[in-house]
C-alpha cells in the first residue's frame, strides 16, 4: 500500500510534536493503515541502500539483550512481582490515557523504521521488501489497539477487568510485527508485559521494545527478558502471577505450555499448512503470481505461506500455467539480504530435519517441477523448489514445512480440492482463485480456515482490514483475531451485571 510523495526520514519530528505520555488527548484520532515505503522514489531507494550497507556489521540490540539477561529464579520472581504491580496501576488508567501512550508508540516505531529493518535483515535474513511492510504492520497495531483501548471503558452491562501481567512469546519469523502486536495489545488492554523474544530474533525484539520505551512506555511496565535456560522459561509460563500468555509458534509449543500449567489462559496462533486452490475459471496469469509470492515470500517461512497449490480439473493440464509457475520460481533472485537485488533471502538456520527432508526427498508419486538447490556451504541459502504429484494423505500433503518448497496437487473438482485442504489438521489461511460466483460460494461454505483470500495472495494480513487468526490446530484460546475488533476482549476478564447477583 505505497503512497506517492512520502519520503522516509521525516517522521521523528512528528514524535517530538506529539503529546507526552499520559496526556489526555491522543496524537491522532481514528485509524488508517500506515503506508509502506515507496521504492519508486529515488530518495527512498537511497534510504534503503544506506540501511543495507549497515546490515552485515549491524550490532543493533546487542546491548539491550545483554541488559535483559535473567539468570536465576529469584531474579525472575522479583521481576514478575514488579511488572505485575505496575500492570495493576496501569490497568486502572482510563482507556484514553493508555491510548495516548500507544499512539506515541506507533510514532516511535515509525521513527525507528530504518533501525527495525536493519536489525531484521541482519538477524532473520529478510529483504527490505519483506521487512518494510512488517514495520507498517507494527505501527498499525499501535494506533489500532489505541483506538480499541478507548472502547474497553464503554461496554454496556459489563466491566472489563484488565490482566495484571501478560507474557508475550513471539516467533522469529515476524519479529517486529507479531512481537509488537502482542505487546501493544496487552498494554492497550491495561496489562503489564514481560516479552521474551525468540532466540533467533531477540535483537530485533529488543530494538522494537526500545522504541516503545522511547515513546514513554515505562520500563517497569514493559520488561524485556533473555532467559538463561529452559527452567526459567518453565518458571515464567507456569507462574501463578501470570494472568495470560500470548504465544505465536508451533502447535506443539502451545501443548507444552499447557503441560506446564493446565489452567493457563493462553492466546496462541499456531501452525499452518495452507493451500491455494486454482479452478479452470480463474485468471491463471494472476494466480501464478499470487502462488509464487505466497509460497516463496520470506523463503516460505510464514505460518500463512502457501505450501500447497491444488489445481482443479483442466488447470492441471495447462502447460502455460505450469510453465509460468516454473519460470517465476526459477527467475527469483536468491541471495544475501544486504544485496539490493535479492528477492528471496536465506532461511533462518541451516536446513535440517523435516525441512531438509522436504528440500531433498520426494514421495513415491512425486517429481520435481523445479528442484531446489543448496547455494551455500552452510545450508541456509536454497533456490525455490516445486514438487508435483503430491498424493492425498501423503507426508508432504499433511505436514507443515517452514521453507521454500511448494507442492502441487491435482483434484477432479472443487469439492475434492476443498476436501484435500480440510484434511490437514490446521486451518490458518486458505486461498481460492476462481471467477465463478458459484464456486466462491461453495468454497466459502465449506473451507476450514481462519483467514480466507479470494483472487489474491494468502500472506500479509492487514490490520483492521483482515483480522488474523486460525481455526482447528492453528489457534488455541478464545479465537479472537489479532488486528481485529475483538482481540482486546480476550486479554482480560469480564464482570457482567456489576453490582447485582
Ligand atoms: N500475519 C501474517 C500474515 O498474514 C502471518 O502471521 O502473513
Amino acid at each position: 500500500a505505497a503512497v506517492l510523495g512520502l519520503t522516509r526520514g521525516s517522521v521523528s519530528a512528528a514524535l517530538d510534536a506529539a503529546p507526552g505520555a499520559g496526556a489526555p488527548a491522543a496524537a491522532r484520532s481514528g485509524f488508517h493503515n500506515e503506508p509502506d515505503t515507496d521504492p519508486s522514489m529515488p530518495a527512498n531507494r537511497a534510504w534503503g541502500r544506506r540501511i543495507l550497507a549497515r546490515v552485515e556489521s549491524s550490532r543493533l540490540g546487542v546491548d539491550a539483550i545483554t541488559e535483559a539477561a535473567v539468570t536465576d529464579a529469584d531474579q525472575l520472581d522479583r521481576l514478575i512481582a514488579s511488572v505485575a504491580a505496575s500492570g495493576e496501576a496501569w490497568g486502572q488508567l482510563p482507556g484514553a490515557e493508555r491510548a495516548a501512550v500507544l499512539h506515541r508508540a506507533g510514532l516511535a516505531l515509525a521513527a525507528n523504521r530504518d533501525r527495525l529493518i536493519e536489525v531484521m535483515a541482519a538477524e532473520t535474513g529478510k529483504t527490505i521488501a519483506e521487512a518494510d511492510p512488517e514495520v507498517s504492520e507494527a505501527i498499525d497495531f499501535a494506533h489500532y489497539y489505541a483506538e480499541r483501548a478507548k472502547g474497553l471503558d464503554a461496554v454496556q452491562g459489563a466491566i472489563f477487568v484488565p490482566s495484571r501481567l501478560t507474557v508475550v512469546t513471539p516467533p522469529w519469523n515476524f519479529p517486529v510485527a507479531i512481537s509488537a502486536g502482542g505487546v501493544l495489545a496487552a498494554l492497550a488492554a491495561g496489562s503489564g508485559v514481560i516479552v521474551k523474544p525468540a532466540k533467533l530474533a531477540q535483537r530485533t525484539g529488543a530494538v522494537m521494545v526500545e522504541a516503545l520505551w522511547e515513546a514513554g512506555v515505562p520500563r517497569e511496565l514493559l520488561a524485556l527478558v533473555d532467559l538463561a535456560d529452559r527452567a526459567l522459561g518453565t518458571q515464567l509460563i507456569s507462574h501463578p502471577a501470570v494472568d495470560r500468555v500470548i504465544l505465536t509458534g508451533a502447535y506443539e509449543t502451545a501443548q507444552l505450555f499447557r503441560g506446564f500449567r493446565e489452567d493457563l489462559p493462553l492466546l496462541a496462533e499456531t501452525s499452518g499448512k495452507n493451500a491455494i486452490i486454482v479452478t479452470p475459471s480463474a485468471d491463471l496469469d494472476l494466480a501464478a503470481i499470487d502462488v509464487i509470492k505466497s509460497a516463496f515470500g520470506h523463503a516460505g517461512q510464514k505460518c500463512s505461506a502457501a505450501s500447497l497449490v491444488i489445481l482443479v480439473g483442466s488447470v492441471a493440464k495447462s502447460e502455460r500455467f505450469l510453465r509460468q509457475l516454473v519460470d517465476a520460481a526459477t527467475s527469483l533472485r536468491v541471495g544475501r539480504p544486504a544485496d539490493p537485488t535479492t528477492q528471496m533471502g536465506p532461511i533462518i538456520e541451516p536446513a535440517e530435519g523435516k525441512l531438509l527432508h522436504a528440500l531433498t526427498t520426494l514421495g513415491a508419486e512425486e517429481s520435481w517441477l523445479v528442484e531446489p538447490e543448496r547455494l551455500d556451504e552452510e545450508g541456509k541459502l536454497w533456490s525455490p523448489g516445486i514438487r508435483t504429484g503430491v498424493a492425498p494423505g501423503s507426508y508432504f500433503h499433511l505436514t507443515e514445512f517452514f521453507g521454500p518448497v511448494l507442492g502441487v496437487m491435482h483434484a477432479r473438482n472443487l469439492a475434492e480440492a476443498i476436501r484435500f485442504q480440510n484434511a490437514v489438521d490446521y486451518g490458518l489461511t486458505s486461498g481460492l482463485h476462481s471467477l465463478d460466483p458459484a464456486e466462491l460460494a461453495e468454497w466459502l461454505d465449506t473451507i476450514e480456515a481462519g483467514n480466507l483470500y479470494v483472487n489474491r495472495g494468502i500472506t500479509g494480513a492487514i490490520v483492521q482490514r483482515q483480522p488474523f487468526g486460525g481455526w482447528k490446530r492453528s489457534a488455541v484460546g478464545p479465537g479472537t483475531k489479532a488486528g481485529g475488533p475483538n482481540y482486546l476482549f480476550g486479554l482480560g476478564s469480564w464482570v457482567t451485571n456489576p453490582g447485582r447477583n
